[in-house]
Order: C-alpha cells, then structure tokens, then sequence
C-alpha cells in the first residue's frame, strides 16, 4: 500500500504550475458523446477519475487516450452503457446519462452508491431529464431512461446542483426547442462546459449566471479544447503555503475563480498578491481566527472546507467552519486528532481550537480532499507523519508528491 511520508515543519518556498480541473474535464468528457469526429483536450490532469472516465467513453465504443496531459477522444457510434464497476467507484460517471439519453434515446445506468461525504442523491437530475420528456425507471440498483425525442423546458432546480445543471445542459443541446434552467449552478466549471458545447456546434447561454438557455440543435460536430486550470488544487496549494508559513507562486490561476478562498486567506492576515492568472502567497506573521461556511459559488468552495479547517488550527483562537453542501464532510477530523488537534464537531459545525501544538502521527485519508487536508496538516506538524488511502488522494490530484517536492516539502512516496 503506497503511503506518503512526511517531515512536517518546514515552509513550503517556489513555484508550481497549476493543471486543468478535473471537474470540468470529466463532463467535457461526457460533453463529447455528444458529437461526432476527433477531439483533442489539451491540460488534462493526469488522474485516477480522468483514468476511470477514459474506461466510461470505451466502455460505449468511444476511443480515449490519454497521453501526459492531452486526451484523444474519437467518436463514431454510441453505444451499450457502462460497467457498474465504474460508475460505483466514481459518481462523475453519471454526467454521461443526459448525452446518452440526446443520442440514443436512451440511458441506462447503475446507482452510484454511497460516498464517504455523505448522502448524494439524484432527484434533481432525474426530475430535469424528465421534464425534458424522459421516461425514468428504477430497475435493480439501475436508473433507465429513456424518450422519444426530448423537447425544450422551463425547469428551475430546487438547488442549484453542479452535476444535474451539467447533465441538463448536456441533455438539452440536441432536444427539440429552447430550455431555460433557473437556480442552475454557477461555478466556473460550467462555464467551460457552456465553451466546450458551444465549439461543437451548440446554442447555449447564460452559463455563470443562474439561469442557462439552451436552443437546441439537430447535430453537434467535435473540437479541440484547452480545459480551465483547476480551481480545487490551486487552493489546496495555496492552503498548504500558508499552512507552513510559506511563499509560494502559483502559475496558471484564473484569479477571479479562487476569489472567495483569497478574500478568507486575506482576512486570516496571509499576505496574497494577484496577478494576470498567478497567485502569490506569503507568510503571514500570525493567523487570525475566522467564521466561514460552505456554499455554492460564488460562495466558499465545499471542495477545500477540510484543507481550511486544517489551517484554523494554527490560527490563534478558536474559528468555525459550517459545512452547508455535504452532510458528512468531516471524517478527516477523527485522524487530525492523531496529531493533537483539538476539533469538536457540533451538527455541521466544526469548532476549531487553534494556535496548539501538532506532533507527527499516522493518518489514514478517506476521501479525496480529505485526505489532501491530511497532507497539509503532516506538513505543519513537527516531526514525522504518514498518510496512508492515497488512492483517494490520486482521483483528484496529479501527482501531489512530486508539486510539494517541487516546493521544498520533505515529503516522499513509497
Ligand atoms: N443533490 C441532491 N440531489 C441531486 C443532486 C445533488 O440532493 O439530484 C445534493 C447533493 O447530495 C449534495 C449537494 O446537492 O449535498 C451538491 O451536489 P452537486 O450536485 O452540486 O455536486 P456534484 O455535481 O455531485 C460536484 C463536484 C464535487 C463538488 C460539488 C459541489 C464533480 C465531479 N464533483 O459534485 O466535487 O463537491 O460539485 O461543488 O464535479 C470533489 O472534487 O472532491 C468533489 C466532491
């Protein structure tokens, strides 16, 4: 079992190039079924979900390869539905059913199953496709839907959901007439999707906003494309600098989109300065405590809720962190204890004593950011730490070791 270890207390000092997000280039994965011919993304993360949607795409006879950080994606015909195996390991998978229906007029696949987060469930998406003119069945563990042709809608979520606004979208683009999407989701990450469907032919709107309008179009042809920088890990960067009292220079951000993380690193008192897509962070002479709580964007990001709550610990003061997305989001609280850190959990809260002492110990990641929290928390304690479940660490971030080895951490991988 590969495990990372870790000399903790030392300052994190250099530059690193941030890659493409991952939640954005997993549905412009799904986005291309939708099309036909060669497509070529540049700035693809080399990770395990990218790895594992590349298996969806060939799963339904789509050809996918990928190459360091360029992805080949060559479609001809649709067809079949993908394994339960991978759907079960990665619930991104389920962005394929909105352009499996548009196509075939159908879309049959597993229930993802339970998370480590939480409860996730796929009402939202379900009562979009229908109103679209879907059929829904749940059959055996497994979602199956299918129509005759799918027609424009006037569909406002009950919240605006990231994947059901996405597999929408997705599912609109080739109906019949216009869709107007009311409360969708506003993250950046949709936006791109908006671009990517847009170069393939389609008439979609609004996106960044909360209501999207999508005319639909007869057929969607391919493109090349270029994926957005990936908005999770520059924080969990820009977290891990600040965690060690670093300086760090992060190429390759699209400032605006880490704004909401920047303005609390801001009022933590760490120094940040921004530039045309770079962000630098400098040492703070002291963390003040602060009160946040998670929420869609343009709110603070769910995505880095456990790597801030490991960087309360060492403001001076006692801060809370509210979970608002998830309702499960603090299992990694239980292995931070190891180190001496002193959280208690009230409801969806989390009360963070900071300014203690962290020494070493052994931690175990459960989910993906999670376990990055772990990372960073190993790298502010004195002494040595190990962090063991990186495979959840490895769905999310390209080679995590290597970018903080590339910063001067004492980290290394066996
Ligand atoms: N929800 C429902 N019903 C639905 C859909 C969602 O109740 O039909 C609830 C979920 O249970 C959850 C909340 O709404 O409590 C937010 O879910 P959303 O659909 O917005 O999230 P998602 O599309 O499943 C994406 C990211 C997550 C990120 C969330 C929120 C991808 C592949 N995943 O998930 O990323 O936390 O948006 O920003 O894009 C991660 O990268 O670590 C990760 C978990």
């Amino acid at each position: 079992m590969a495990k990372l270890l870790i000399e903790g207390g030392h300052p994190l000092k250099g530059t690193i190039r941030i890659g493409g997000a991952k939640n954005s280039v997993l549905k412009l994965m799904a986005a291309a079924i939708l099309g036909h011919g060669s497509f070529h993304i540049s700035d693809v993360p080399a990770i395990d979900d990218v790895r594992t949607m590349v298996g969806v795409l060939r799963s339904l006879g789509v050809g996918a390869v990928l190459q360091g950080n360029e992805l080949s994606i060559f479609v001809n015909g649709v067809q079949g539905r993908p394994p339960e195996r991978l759907v079960q390991s990665m619930r991104a998978s389920i962005q394929v059913m909105g352009p499996l229906l548009a196509r075939l007029g159908r879309a049959e696949i597993a229930l993802p199953g339970g998370c480590a987060i939480g409860s996730r469930p796929l009402d939202i998406h379900l009562d979009s496709l229908s109103k679209l003119g879907a059929h829904i069945e749940e059959r055996d563990g497994r979602i199956i839907a299918t129509a005759d042709g799918l027609h424009g809608a006037d569909i406002t979520l009950r919240y605006p959901s990231v994947g059901a606004t996405e597999n929408t979208m997705m599912a609109a683009v080739r109906a019949k007439g216009t869709t107007i999407i009311r409360n969708a989701a506003r993250e950046p990450e949709i936006v791109d999707i908006q671009e990517f469907l847009n170069k393939m032919g389609a008439d979609v709107s609004g996106a960044g906003t909360p209501v999207i309008t999508v005319k639909g179009v007869p057929d969607l042809g391919s493109t090349n494309y270029r994926v957005i920088p990936d908005r999770i890990a520059a924080g969990t960067y820009a977290i891990a600098a600040a965690a060690t009292g670093g300086e760090v220079q992060l190429l390759n951000v699209i400032p605006h989109h880490v704004e909401p993380l920047l303005r609390i690193l801001t009022a933590m008192g760490v120094p940040i300065e921004v530039d045309e897509r770079i962000v630098r962070v400098y040492p703070a002479d002291r963390l003040h405590p602060i009160q946040v709580q998670t929420a869609p964007y343009p709110g603070f990001a769910t995505d880095l809720q456990p790597q801030l709550t490991v960087l309360a610990l060492k403001a001076q003061g006692t801060s809370i962190i509210r979970e608002a997305i998830y309702d499960n989001r603090f299992g990694y609280t239980y292995e931070l204890a190891k180190l001496g850190a002193s959280i208690s959990l009230e409801g969806n809260r989390a009360v963070v004593n900071g300014g203690r002492p962290l020494w070493g110990a052994s931690m175990n990641a459960g989910d993906l950011r999670g376990g990055a929290a772990l990372i960073i928390a190993g790298l502010m304690a004195e002494g040595h730490s190990e962090v063991v479940g990186l495979h959840h660490v490895d769905r999310g971030y390209e080679d995590i070791c290597g970018q903080l080895q590339a910063l001067g951490a004492r980290v290394i991988r066996v």
